[in-house]
């Protein structure tokens, strides 16, 4: 052990749109929402980037005014909608930070970002000798959807989540045991094709060509309830804590009865999983670290408790971490 979770933060966007605003653009009903995804609202960007939403979620993570700046030696942002690829999110958030020598770098695994940032952060700050890391997961899905698709854009929202890491080698608590995989999208279920230019070399007929988020969402349903049977059983598995142990699970909030059915199958209390889709819907890279903040800030971890951080989505990627808080 010894990269532990020392400090949560997030920031989501000022405006927040209801099932019932969705009414008047799509399709929809708030009924149907309500019913099939467990989401009633969501914040949607006006004016925030991924960069500023980024940033605060950091400035909350500081606020106490009591981290050394110069300590911090770490910074991944997890996100698959950086509004700048160059500089990344990451370096755009040190400079804000105002913090002198630092790793900086995005990487994007959808919806499992965060997670996957979280464990290389932690393999980076025991090999580097790096005594604090900020990992950063953000998403500013409204970016992605198509408006006109009722069966997406209904499940996602925008936002950011912050944790500040510390190691410490000889901490006994922090992240337990990691589980992380893939397996091949073979029916295309979620897909976002990168926008293209037309050059002087290639066939392209447009000056270029831009895609939105393509989702089958049964079929995701179907991948994401095995997904967390399995990366909940194998970071029980690679740990000797038992599940009964485990006084939180904090999901990836993509849609209600996806928990609900996960709890079943594992036979795990759904009072054992935080859920917060209701509010925010599904904000990707930062739906686990925004949920964890919540948890954190309403006072419901004491130290030493035992938590699984769980995620899956596009790649098809998924995994699960075990920390003792
Ligand atoms: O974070 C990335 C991972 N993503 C996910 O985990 C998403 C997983 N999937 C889901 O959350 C669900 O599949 C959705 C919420 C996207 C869709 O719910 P569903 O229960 O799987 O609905 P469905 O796509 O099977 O559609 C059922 C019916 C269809 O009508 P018919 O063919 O039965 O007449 C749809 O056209 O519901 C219709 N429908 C809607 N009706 C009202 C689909 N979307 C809507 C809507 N409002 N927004």
């Amino acid at each position: 052990m010894g990269v532990q979770i020392i400090k949560t933060g997030k920031k989501v966007p000022y405006k927040k749109i209801t099932n019932f605003d969705l009414e008047k653009i799509l399709n929809t009903t708030d009924e149907w929402i309500k019913d099939r995804t467990g989401v009633i609202s969501r914040f949607i960007s006006t004016n925030e980037t991924t960069t500023s939403l980024s940033i605060e979620a950091c400035q909350d993570l500081l606020k106490e005014n009591d981290v050394n700046l110069s300590e911090i030696g770490l910074i991944i942002c997890a996100t698959m909608t950086p509004d700048t690829i160059i500089p990344t999110v990451s370096a755009n958030i040190k400079k804000a930070l105002k913090i002198d020598h630092c790793i900086t770098f995005d990487i994007n695994v959808a919806c499992s970002g965060f997670l996957y940032a979280l464990s290389v952060a932690e393999s980076m700050m025991k090999n580097l000798s790096i005594k604090k890391g900020i990992v950063v997961g953000v998403d500013l899905n409204s970016q992605l959807v198509d408006w006109k698709d009722r069966g997406t854009a209904i499940v996602f929202g925008d936002g950011a989540g912050s944790v500040l890491l510390s190691y410490d080698i000889n901490d006994t608590s922090g992240i337990v045991s990691t589980f992380l995989d893939n397996i091949d999208d073979t029916e295309n279920s979620l897909i976002l094709k990168n926008i293209s230019y037309k050059t002087p070399f290639n066939n392209l007929n447009n000056e270029f060509e831009f895609f939105k988020l393509e989702m089958f969402g049964p079929k995701v349903m179907k991948f994401a309830i095995n997904a967390i049977n399995t990366s909940i059983s194998s970071v029980i598995n690679l740990s000797k804590v038992s599940l009964n142990e485990i006084k939180y699970i904090v999901p990836h909030q993509a849609n209600q009865r996806i928990i609900d059915a996960a709890a079943k199958n594992l036979k795990i209390s759904k009072e054992k999983f935080y859920i917060n889709i209701d509010n925010y819907a599904n904000t990707s890279a930062g739906s686990i670290p925004i949920a964890l903040d919540e948890l954190n800030k309403n006072n419901l971890l004491k130290k030493g408790d035992y938590i699984i951080l769980v995620g899956f989505g596009g790649g098809l990627s998924f995994g699960a971490i075990l920390l003792k808080w």
